[in-house]
């Protein structure tokens, strides 16, 4: 498969569907224009982000959401995207071929949530999104399945109930397990590969030894993968810093650190499921370095 039609929807044969044909030729243009090394660009953007909805129906202990003043006081809209607004965009979608469909907050929140993703898959374009799962219910599953979302990577920050709800203050971690495990069963009920899912977890040093844990569980309710993301530092955001001291993972040791992620790592051989991580190389290796690299006041 060509890097052109890799970079577009999975679901659809991009030499026959007449959608690609405008996509193809975007990518094609960005290629050359990069190859030739020059200043000026020919082509389209390709990349789209849509921040759908800045709003929560949760609040996560790490999340800038909960954290950052700005957004509890007046000086920040908070809002949802609009189809409207997606409509109104129309010039753009005949050659984006990936659009994420996250920023702050919760996605599917948005009533407007599915008639755009639905409108943007239209176009032929891979969708993606995090989401923390609490609303997919049956209907908007089985809305996903049958519009042929990409890929969905629900956030979970732990594999034990206790753990997760502490971390992901006002979720359900059986709420959420159970939406994920009724996605699944739709997608074998369809004979459909998507969406595919994905675990993401923050790593925190309340969570690490669930690491191997969670990969298990992400096995059995049929996740693709599981990604490990490191707890953000932000030199500029002072609000972070007291959640960052007490929340992250180089509160535990670098050898209890590394002995995690080699049991989650093998986890993922035995079941065949990719885990990710900035710790990681591509071959499952720990990376004792980034410890440093990703937490200024580590002393090793
Ligand atoms: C801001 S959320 C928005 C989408 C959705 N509400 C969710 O939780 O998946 C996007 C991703 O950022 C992660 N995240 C939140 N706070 C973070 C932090 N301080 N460091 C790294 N990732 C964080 C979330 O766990 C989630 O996977
Ligand atoms: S669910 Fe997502 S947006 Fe909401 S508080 Fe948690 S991480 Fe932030």
């Amino acid at each position: 498969m060509s890097s052109h039609s890799q970079a577009l929807s999975h679901t659809a044969d991009t030499s026959r569907d007449p959608r690609f044909r405008a996509k193809v030729d975007n990518l094609q243009a960005a290629e050359s224009s990069f190859l030739a090394g020059t200043s000026s660009i020919q082509h389209k953007p390709i990349l789209a982000q849509l921040e759908i909805c800045n709003i929560c129906n949760i609040a996560c202990r790490m999340c800038a959401l909960t954290l950052d003043p700005q957004f509890k006081s007046t000086g920040v809209s908070r809002r949802m995207m609009k189809f409207e607004t997606v409509e109104k965009m129309a010039d753009f979608w005949p050659t984006i071929s990936k659009c994420y469909l996250m920023g702050l907050g919760e996605p599917t929140l948005n009533p407007d949530f599915v008639r755009i993703v639905e409108y943007l898959k239209g176009f032929g374009i891979a969708l993606s999104f995090n989401t923390n799962g609490m609303l997919v219910d049956d209907a908007m599953a089985r809305k996903f399945v049958s519009i042929g979302v990409d890929s969905i990577t629900f956030s979970i920050d732990g594999a034990t109930a206790k753990t997760y709800n502490y971390i992901r203050v006002g979720s359900d971690f059986d709420t959420m397990i159970a939406n994920v495990r009724r996605l699944s069963a739709i997608k074998r009920e369809n004979g459909s590969p998507f969406p595919a899912i994905v675990f993401a977890n923050v790593l925190m040093c309340d969570n690490i030894r669930e690491a191997a844990a969670l990969v298990e569980l992400g096995a059995e309710v049929g996740v693709a993968g599981v990604h490990f993301e490191a707890l953000l530092w932000q030199h500029d955001a002072v609000y972070i810093h007291d959640m960052f001291h007490r929340h992250k993972i180089t509160n535990e040791s670098a050898e209890v650190i590394a002995e995690e992620f080699a049991k989650a790592v093998a986890a993922g051989r035995r079941h065949g499921i990719g885990v990710t991580s900035q710790y990681l190389d591509d071959d499952g290796n720990f990376l004792a370095h980034k410890l440093a690299e990703l937490d200024p006041s580590y002393r090793g």
